[in-house]
């Protein structure tokens, strides 16, 4: 089961209170930590977090600064816990525009919680679906075996995804816009969308119970139809 999420809404739920959008992010930043405890406790495999796309670069730098330093933060506290949990974390996205001690401090987090046999924790920064898709066909070679699966591969490979990660089956998104932000584009072909009707710091997890629920509630098709209902006669949803 992989399970990604678009943690959307920080600034909004920090602008109604007066505050700082950097606020908003300090308190998503504890939302992380409890959903990363839910989905572990329900038995995900998976866990990608949308946490800073290659398009937030274009944020005021006062912005985009605090939210690495944050991340930094995240990494320094979280490892530890990660540790504690069997949690593999790992970071996925372009390194090359993050800092040098931020870089550090994720390889460190890669190297202690590698032996992590629990959920597998991907946490997307400076991340863009279209630019790992386009770096992963450069990629490819003119010779050899090319099918879906080969191409996650590579698309991993570009990612720094160091573990297999498969399809996303559940795609959240909080903060109450309704579109995919160039977020895992290709693993996403058949992902069941879910909608949170709240910001990101209100999420937490009841709301993330709520979101397994109602995926385990959907039929899922992949273009065939229902195994009860070969001749697809009845309805959706039947
Ligand atoms: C999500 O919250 C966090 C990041 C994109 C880094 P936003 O910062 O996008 O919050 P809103 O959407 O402006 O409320
Ligand atoms: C998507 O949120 C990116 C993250 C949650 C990290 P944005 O707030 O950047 O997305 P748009 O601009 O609303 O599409
Ligand atoms: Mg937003």
């Amino acid at each position: 089961m992989h399970v990604a999420i678009i943690m959307d809404g920080n600034g909004r739920w920090a602008t109604q209170r007066g505050l700082p959008r950097t606020a908003g992010h300090i308190e998503g930043a504890k939302t992380v930590r409890s959903v990363v405890e839910a989905a572990a406790r329900s038995g995900v495999d998976v866990l990608t977090l949308y946490a800073f796309s290659s398009a937030n670069w274009s944020r005021p730098a006062g912005e985009t600064s605090a939210l690495m330093r944050l991340f930094g933060q995240y990494l320094f506290t979280e490892t530890r816990r990660c540790v504690e949990q069997s949690i593999r974390l790992n970071v996925i996205g372009r390194r090359d525009r993050l800092g040098d001690n931020l870089l550090r401090a994720i390889e460190q987090s890669e190297r202690l919680t590698a032996g992590g046999t629990g959920m597998h924790l991907r946490i997307a920064v400076d991340y863009s679906s279209q630019a790992s898709i386009l770096q992963a066909a450069r990629r490819v070679r003119a010779e050899g075996p090319l099918d879906s699966d080969a191409f996650m591969a590579l698309l991993n490979e570009v990612d720094h995804c160091a573990y297999p990660s498969g399809e996303v089956d559940l795609l959240i998104r909080t903060g109450h816009e309704r579109r995919l932000s160039d977020f895992l584009l290709w693993e996403c072909a058949y992902a069941e969308l879910y909608f949170a009707d709240c910001l990101w710091p209100e999420f937490g997890e009841s709301e993330f119970k709520a979101a397994l629920d109602d995926f385990a509630r959907r039929q899922r098709r992949f273009g065939r139809v229902a195994a009860h209902d070969p001749l697809g006669i009845r309805g959706e949803g039947t």
